[in-house]
């Protein structure tokens, strides 16, 4: 299955999804910087897996720091800290990821500062393994939901791509062609950046999963012709009510769906919940360039679409009310959108709370 990184000899290496499919590439980053770089350029791209880059952007960056004790080794760090948090607003994943290695170095506050550099390395390598076996867990409990015969349409890439690997929607396809099961996965091409087309297509079809690629703007007239069973997407970021930020045009496929009447499933690892923030109203949207939408990807780089000097608003992503929400599969279950908060509780009984496909 394709890696879209890992930490290799002292170094990070990142597939360049920028060129997928067209050209297999990867860029070694030997400095935070770099890394910080990618993640904005979006040679890597994904919440997951900006997650693990930041992880191991702050272990790189860590490498080259002088401290004589932990506290001079922290305060060196907030830098790289806040490079890796500046790079992409909307996936809590970079939060969640600065705040777990924050955590891990307070509770090792009594090491040596060369140690502490060893554990760092460790610990991105272990949040890379753990969001696999999440992932395969997010399968075992969406694989429920999808029958024999289903066609299940997805948007933008949560794929292995977007994730360490086996990706967070993806997941359940997976798990279910493994259980036998004949499915068939309808993608979005996902503009502006085409992750549909690039890059989800493109590892379907390495996974042997039949796929069929439509413009955006099909999604409703293939649900209207019933060929469409399920919705399947990822999050960059849930929040404790159940609204889900994710890829611009997930709220319109959603909305569609309860139209249609068809099941909207989200894929989200508990490390893409915010349980801080209490309503998707809150959660920060990222606004990209405009050559995004002027521009397309063509063979031979971008070609141009639009008007030299026309306006452009370039949103990436949306929020999705919790109301459109059928249920957010995560590694502990799958839940209804307003049992999520309750996942905050230590002591909560997950069974009595978990939603079952015959639930449905
Ligand atoms: O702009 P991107 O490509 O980083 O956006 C990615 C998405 O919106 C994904 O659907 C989301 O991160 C979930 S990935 C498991």
């Amino acid at each position: 299955m394709v890696k879209a990184i890992v930490w290799e000899n002292g170094k990070v290496i990142m597939l360049d999804q920028s060129k997928l499919p067209f050209e297999v590439t990867f860029v070694e980053c030997t400095d935070y910087m770099r890394v910080a770089e990618g993640i904005k350029k979006l040679w890597i791209r994904g919440a997951p897996a900006i997650g693990i880059a930041a992880a191991m952007g702050i272990a790189l960056g860590a490498q080259d720091i002088k401290a004589k004790n932990f506290d001079e080794f922290m305060k060196a760090l907030e830098p790289v800290f806040n490079e890796m948090l500046n790079t992409r607003p909307t996936a809590v994943n970079i939060k969640w990821a600065v705040e777990r290695v924050t955590g891990f170095l307070i509770k090792r506050k009594d090491e040596s500062v060369d140690r502490l550099k060893k554990l760092l390395i460790e610990e991105a390598k272990r949040i890379l393994e753990e969001d696999i076996e999440v992932n395969k867990a997010i399968g075992k409990w969406g694989a429920d939901f999808i029958k024999d015969g289903d066609t299940i349409l997805t948007h933008c890439n949560a794929g292995a791509l977007a994730t360490g690997g086996y990706g967070t929607a993806t997941a359940p396809m997976l798990v279910a062609k493994e259980q036998g099961k004949r499915i068939q996965v309808i993608a979005d091409e996902t503009r502006p950046v085409l992750q549909g087309a690039r890059l989800t297509a493109w590892e379907l079809m390495q996974e042997g999963i039949p796929v069929t690629l439509i413009t955006d703007n099909t999604a409703g007239a293939v649900m209207k012709r019933g060929e469409i069973d399920l919705v399947i997407v990822g999050t960059d970021r849930t929040v404790r009510n159940g609204d889900v930020a994710n890829k611009i045009g997930t709220y319109t496929l959603a909305v569609l769906c309860k139209e249609h009447k068809i099941p909207f499933y989200v894929a989200a690892p508990v490390s893409s919940i915010d349980f801080s923030i209490s309503s998707g109203e809150d959660i920060p949207i990222e606004e990209r360039g405009p050559e995004e939408v002027t521009h397309i990807y063509g063979r031979g780089g971008n070609v141009r679409i639009a008007p030299e000097g026309v306006k452009v608003k370039n949103i990436s992503f949306d929020v999705t009310p919790h109301k459109y929400v059928t249920a957010i599969i995560t590694e502990k279950g799958a839940f209804r959108p307003g049992d999520l908060k309750k996942l905050m509780k230590n002591n909560i009984n997950l069974e009595k709370i978990r939603l079952k496909p015959q639930l449905l």
